[in-house]
């Protein structure tokens, strides 16, 4: 969601705060402020739009400061305004911004106001700057002042506190979205990604939830929720440094695309054995674990979901076990049934989103045998909350719509499928081999679907003045038609819709015209023959069917049927090779309907509020 940059050094810090901004704003964009100390005041300026608003305001009418506060905004509470962007502040004693959602904002802004505070926004973050502000009154010092005033709220925050009084210091606090520190020479950092600071450190100390720190010049001092003092050591980084940079790439959606053979490369060395998957590629305890478990129950959010939902079909048909999947913003709020021995799993990209790290917890105290997470960000909420981690390896994802982040995960998927099924010995070594096999061809595979982009620009053409669009898959590809009608509707705002094909002639059948783009994605399995026939009565039906098939079908182009044939991998790896066409596709509309592809509205990239 929100983006937060902060800085306390011996130099000005204004453009350090601007980049981490810019490197952030794939989070949230709507609004942009920075806040600095300047000659004994603290000096603001915020844009409604997109940071390069903000730069050009700055570049207007510099300002320049030793410390200071960023925050680029999605909104929840109150419209983007500029009143209503951060950094917010009380008495001009104190600036704070905050990622997440006051929950009580309403009561205590009442209280507030009764003692005489005047808001100047309709955020639920501005309570947070009054009562630092009224708290720091009695305290003997800023940490021990934000102490007191998280501890009367309700909700989730990552914030960050500058006072008037405190020079060479900021105070941060979180619960619920994730802050890292980090470290220069005599100079120190605090952001909401460690993205943002790439380019001024790679020494960063993640803060735990409940946590408050206070960062000088040269030190941290972190306490837990009680108070208690808490030793952390900074860690090294293991992202590379130009992983905010889209290089050539016109954007970042493009170059992540393209990342694809490399990203999965990396989501698979050192993971695989000649002809089997290395069991303890998923945590010390996955041999004990994979081999006991009985069930599986995966929840996650968004394109995740769709990896999970692929998931489904692996690790009932390879492994043999029962295997739930489920949205977590629901799982989260109703009453589920635990099956005996079932291992809990999360998908999640960012490993920071709010209602899957909220279904993780519930899931712990449910008595799940254990819980792993799938997740693409060492070091994040959802990796240090689980009792197993497989680290996707994607690198950064910064394009809003994502893309190599959903295919490493469904690499690392296929690998569980099979690592269960080696443990449980319940498929033979000859059938291990094969999908090992088709594993190590993926990087491959990929390389040579893309290939195919020009061929699939042209597809593109047709969708452009395109208000709907259906698209139809069978098995596995279903969830990979589902995650091609997302990436269709969120960057181009196309309304599209997925459809398991068999299910056409229960309702959506009524909706095929000449108007209608309808596209499909095809593997030469067993239920090649009856997605034909569902092709045929659409064709029937005067649609335009665009299909994205293995090469071995034996689908033929015509009038109103244009067809792409790809090497698509074998029995499994078909939904992930498949998957590159239908980003393209979605990519090529957006880009010619002109819409913002980085940074759809409305959308955010991290969901850290539910
Ligand atoms: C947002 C993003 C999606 C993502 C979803 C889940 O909606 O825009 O791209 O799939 O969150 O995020 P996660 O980080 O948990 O995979």
């Amino acid at each position: 969601m929100c983006g937060i940059v902060g800085a306390v050094a011996q130099r000005n810090i204004v453009e350090i705060l601007v980049e981490g901004l810019k490197r952030l704003e794939y989070r949230g964009y709507d609004s942009a402020g920075v806040a600095v100390k300047q000659d004994n005041e603290i000096k603001r300026t915020r844009k409604v739009g997109k940071v390069s608003e903000l730069v050009g305001a700055l570049k207007a009418e510099p300002i320049d400061g030793f410390s200071g506060i960023a925050h680029t905004r999605w909104a929840t509470h109150g419209e983007p305004t500029e009143d209503n962007a951060h950094p917010h502040f009380s008495n001009d004693k104190i600036a704070v911004v905050h990622n997440g959602i006051i929950e009580n904002h309403e009561p205590l802004r009442e209280a507030l106001i009764k003692e005489g505070y005047q808001f100047s926004s309709e955020t639920d973050s501005e309570v947070i700057a009054h009562l630092i502000e009224k708290e720091r009154k009695t305290s003997s010092s800023l940490m021990e002042a934000v102490l007191s005033a998280v501890k009367q709220l309700d909700g989730a925050y990552g914030t960050v506190v500058m006072s008037m009084d405190d020079p060479d210091e900021l105070v941060v606090a979180r619960s619920g979205s994730p802050l890292v520190v980090g470290k220069g020479i005599g100079e120190m950092f605090i952001a909401s990604d460690q993205l943002a600071l790439l380019p001024v450190t790679r020494e960063f100390i993640f803060l735990e939830e409940g946590e408050v720190a206070s960062i000088g010049l040269r030190d941290v001092k972190i306490i837990d929720r009680n108070g208690n003092a808490v030793e952390r050591e900074f860690e090294e980084s293991t992202i590379q440094h130009d992983a905010g940079d889209k290089g050539t790439y016109k954007h970042f959606m493009l170059k992540e695309i393209f990342e694809q053979p490399s990203a999965i490369t990396n989501t698979l060395e050192g993971r695989l054995n000649e002809e089997s998957v290395i069991i303890e590629s998923f945590g010390n305890r996955a041999p004990e674990l994979l081999k006991k478990i009985q069930a599986v129950q995966i929840v996650a959010c968004g394109t995740s979901y769709h990896a999970a939902m692929v998931a489904k079909y692996w690790i009932e048909s390879i492994a043999n076990i029962p295997c739930l999947v489920e949205i977590a913003s629901e799982y989260r709020y109703r009453k589920s049934v635990v099956l005996p021995n079932a291992l809990f799993i999360t998908i999640s990209q960012s490993g920071e989103t709010a209602d899957t790290l909220a279904a993780l917890r519930l899931g712990k105290e449910k008595g799940f045998l254990a819980s792993l997470t799938i997740c693409n960000v060492p070091g994040s909420s959802l990796v240090r909350e689980s009792d197993m981690a497989f680290m996707t390896r994607a690198g950064a994802e910064i394009g809003v719509a994502s893309t190599k982040a959903f295919t490493t995960q469904l690499t690392g998927l296929l690998m569980l499928a099979t690592a269960i099924a080696q443990a449980q010995e319940s498929i033979s070594k000859e059938d291990i081999a094969s999908i090992v096999e088709e594993l190590k061809h993926i990087p491959g595979q990929t390389t040579q679907i893309l290939e195919l982009a020009k061929r699939i620009e042209l597809d593109a053409e047709d969708f452009v003045e395109k208000s709907h669009c259906l698209f139809l898959g069978r098995g596995d590809l279903y969830p990979i038609a589902m995650e091609g009608a997302l990436k269709l509707k969120e960057i181009s705002y196309i309304h599209a819709e997925a459809y398991a094909a068999g299910e056409l002639k229960h309702g959506p059948l009524a909706l095929i015209d000449h108007e209608m783009p309808i596209v499909v994605v095809a593997n030469n399995d067993d239920l090649i023959e009856k997605l034909k026939s569902n092709m045929e009565e659409v064709r029937a039906r005067g649609g335009q069917i665009y299909v994205y098939a293995d090469e071995k079908c034996d689908i033929k182009g015509s009038d109103n049927l244009k067809v792409v044939k790809c090497q698509s991998g074998g029995n499994y790896t078909s939904a992930i090779i498949l998957t590159i066409p239908l980003q393209l596709l979605s990519y090529y509309v957006a880009v010619m309907r002109g819409t913002d592809v980085d940074q759809p509205r409305n959308l955010a990239k991290s969901v850290t509020v539910e």
